[in-house]
């Protein structure tokens, strides 16, 4: 197409995993939602929506949530900013930091998005290899020295932590910015978010999507440096978070219990389903996230396996990426839908 951008031609944009219309008959165990409700509370301040706040458009830096969110974080609301679910503060770091062929770095296999986003910005992508063994490629990841680099942990779709000296060794040596993509930090007991006080390259990114179980909602946040936070939000859409996705997610960050309560009942499944899958000779790697890293017994490859699980209902996800292409990543059910899978796959 003549009128685009020259670099868009070769951009293949992001594939989202498959979205069932609401109500269809499939066990949905491949973009790691939650499989349990979001909180009531959040219900009963929906409840409370005034028409008016509808006709009016919302507060663009979404105070009332980063009030509630300073509070459980303790740390200041200046430090936080939100965006449309945490993809777009991913967009938005990569188009407030990256110059046109700057690079963006991050390990592979990791979030795929961090890929498509630099591309669309013209940057230069650099996937940092995990060995075999998916060992963390710190030095590598170090000697690159992005514009950017990106770190999920716990990472998808392997499930693995990275270690708290890694990450400071990264803060104190990278010249660029460090961002620590915390999607599925509510499943695991480890946070870098202390390292934001330390270094002023550090962003922490969180999401509402996973744990808080409101992927529907469209909403994370970003925790940084008030002066980094500040010129963020000099790019980003003013309006970017509605008024109800501001309301609904401070009730349900605010309700911490039923969060945890929901996180363990995922964590005793994750248990439970690791167990039961390597009793039926697949190999499984140990995950910090809601979500398993599978690879089926070798006379069956993943793909297949993948196709045929859709022919009974069943969603998973495959991804053709580096190391993990023989593999799976299935996201944890409950245990009712978790025994269907295993029944299918005892078959
Ligand atoms: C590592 C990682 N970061 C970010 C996201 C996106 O989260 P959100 O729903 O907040 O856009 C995902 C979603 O699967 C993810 O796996």
């Amino acid at each position: 197409m003549p009128f685009l951008r020259k670099h868009l031609q070769s951009v293949a944009g992001y594939t989202p995993g498959e979205q069932p219309p609401p109500g269809s008959p499939v066990i949905k165990l491949n973009t790691n939602e939650n499989p349990y409700p979001p909180s009531p509370e959040v219900f009963r301040a929906l409840q409370t929506i005034d028409p008016e706040w509808l006709r009016r458009y919302p507060d663009p830096t979404a105070i009332a949530f980063r009030k509630t969110a300073s509070e459980v974080l303790n740390i200041p609301p200046d430090w936080i900013t939100v965006g449309n679910g945490s993809d777009e503060l991913i967009s938005l770091i990569v188009r407030a930091v990256v110059e046109p062929g700057a690079t963006v770095v991050y390990p592979m296999p990791s979030y795929v998005l961090y890929r498509t986003v630099a591309q669309i910005q013209d940057a230069q992508p650099i996937e940092v290899a995990y060995d075999e063994a998916f060992t963390f490629p710190l030095q590598e990841i170090l000697d690159a020295q992005g514009a950017v680099t990106f770190i999920a942990s716990p990472n998808s779709p392997i499930g693995n932590l990275v270690s708290e000296e890694a990450l400071e060794t990264l803060a104190a040596n990278l010249q660029g910015l460090l961002v620590i993509d915390e999607a599925y930090v509510d499943f695991t007991d480890t946070t870098a978010l202390h390292l934001v006080r330390q270094h002023a390259n550090v962003i922490i990114l969180r999401t509402l999507s996973k744990g808080y179980s409101l992927a529907g909602l469209r909403l994370g946040f970003a925790i940084a440096h008030p002066t980094l936070i500040q010129n963020l939000n000099k790019i980003k859409d003013s309006y970017a978070v509605d008024a109800i996705a501001a309301l609904a997610g401070a009730a349900a960050i605010r309700d911490q219990a039923h969060k945890n309560s929901n996180v363990q009942k995922v964590l005793r499944s994750r248990a439970t389903l690791h167990q039961n899958l390597v009793e039926l000779g697949f190999r499984v790697w140990p995950s910090e996230g809601n979500f398993l890293l599978v690879q089926p017994p070798q006379e069956i490859s993943a793909i297949a396996l993948q196709q045929h699980l859709k022919t009974q209902g069943i969603l998973v996800r495959h991804f053709n990426l580096p190391g993990v292409a023989d593999k799976l990543r299935i996201t944890i059910g409950t245990d009712v839908q978790n025994e269907q899978l295993c029944r299918i796959l005892k078959k």
